[in-house]
């Protein structure tokens, strides 16, 4: 029989159908589907999304428990993401979610997909892996959010700061698309700009009081210096494809630090969090790990599987609900969109 609680996780919320199971908070399987038809279109289909969360729930499901080793009647509860996100994708995860908790006569627990990010640092590969203390700030950065977090408890968090317009993530993939680089352009830039000088070229900061971050002036700065140059120098662009990726990845970099270290300074915080998709860039690992040694601080730096859309963080964002009796009824409905 099973031993200790066993969660199974769903994820459905954009273009990852994705599976996990963990028992008292270790990583027994994670199994992630990413859908290649939208590759064509630069860009997420939601119609199309939908269709493929479809055919590849069961089989995603099946896989996680089987890679586990366990049963699905030893699972103790269904975690599922429940939004924010595309609405067809998460009814399919959610629908799933019920009729598989009606099946087994198992509670379901709904899980916000921005605090499955934040907790995704609970998430143990062996029962003695370190995890951070409370509270701790979480940087989270994606291709829909970027915000600074204060992370009190597993079920409390308070937002210090967000973006008024772009997202990281958004700023990084609308300048891949300026350059010509396919979507999502924020790993192709990440590659590029390990080649390139990020001295060469100067991109506008955001002057922004407080704690949130402006990144659409950036993206325009972008544009408008490689329209001018392009005029001069038709294959501009071409030319200097490493040395354009490599210093608008600096920009951003200094951009996220900046409102970092004044999250920091307010906060008097001693551990340091990242997630999101776009903490799986290279230069912001380097730069925020830089950092927290400078000051002294615990940094928790994602695992790259865990930085994307996976099942593993829902899993454990819905065992700490778990722990706390919160489930969730069957009347719930998916929602496209919240804050943390
Ligand atoms: O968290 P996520 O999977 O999607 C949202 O739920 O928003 O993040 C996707 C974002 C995209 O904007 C993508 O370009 C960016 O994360 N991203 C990266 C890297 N890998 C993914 N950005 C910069 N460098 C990377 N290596």
């Amino acid at each position: 029989m099973a031993q200790g609680i066993t969660i199974l996780g769903i994820e459905s919320s954009c273009d990852d159908t994705s599976a996990a199971v963990i028992r008292d908070g270790v990583l027994l399987s994670n199994v992630i589907a990413s859908q290649s038809v939208h590759e064509e279109y630069g860009g997420v289909v939601p119609e199309l999304a939908s269709r493929a969360h479809q055919q590849n729930i069961v089989p995603v499901v099946a896989t996680a428990l089987r890679r586990a080793g366990i049963d699905k009647r030893e699972l103790s509860a269904i975690a599922f993401t429940r939004g924010p996100g595309l609405l067809g994708s998460l009814l399919v995860g959610t629908s799933f979610a019920k009729g598989l908790s009606l099946g087994l006569r198992v509670p379901i627990v709904d899980v916000n997909h921005l605090h499955g990010h934040v907790l995704s640092h609970f998430v143990r590969r062996e029962p003695t892996d370190r995890v951070p203390r409370f509270p701790y700030l979480c940087l989270l950065i994606s291709g829909g959010n970027s915000q600074l977090i204060l992370v009190k408890s597993a079920a409390e968090m308070e937002v210090l700061g967000r973006t008024i317009d772009d997202a990281a993530g958004e700023a990084f993939d609308k300048c891949a698309k300026i350059m010509g680089l396919p979507y999502p352009g924020g790993p192709q830039i990440d590659r590029l700009a390990a080649e390139g000088d990020a001295t060469r070229f100067k991109f506008a900061k955001p002057h922004i009081a407080g704690l949130d971050y402006s990144f659409s002036g950036l993206k325009t700065s972008f544009l408008y210096t490689l329209r001018d140059a392009v005029k001069a120098e038709p294959d501009f662009v071409e030319r200097n494809r490493a040395d354009l990726a490599a210093s608008l990845q600096k920009t951003i970099i200094d951009i996220l630090l900046d409102k970092l270290a004044k999250a920091v300074d307010a906060t008097g915080v001693t551990t340091v969090a990242i997630g999101g998709g776009v903490s799986a860039n290279s230069g912001v690992r380097a730069a925020v790990a830089a950092f927290c040694e400078e000051r002294g601080i615990e940094a928790f730096i994602p695992e790259r599987t865990f930085t994307t859309d996976n099942a593993a963080m829902v899993a454990i964002a819905g065992y700490f609900k778990y722990l706390q009796g919160e489930f969730c009824p069957y009347s719930a409905a998916p929602y496209a969109r919240v804050t943390v």
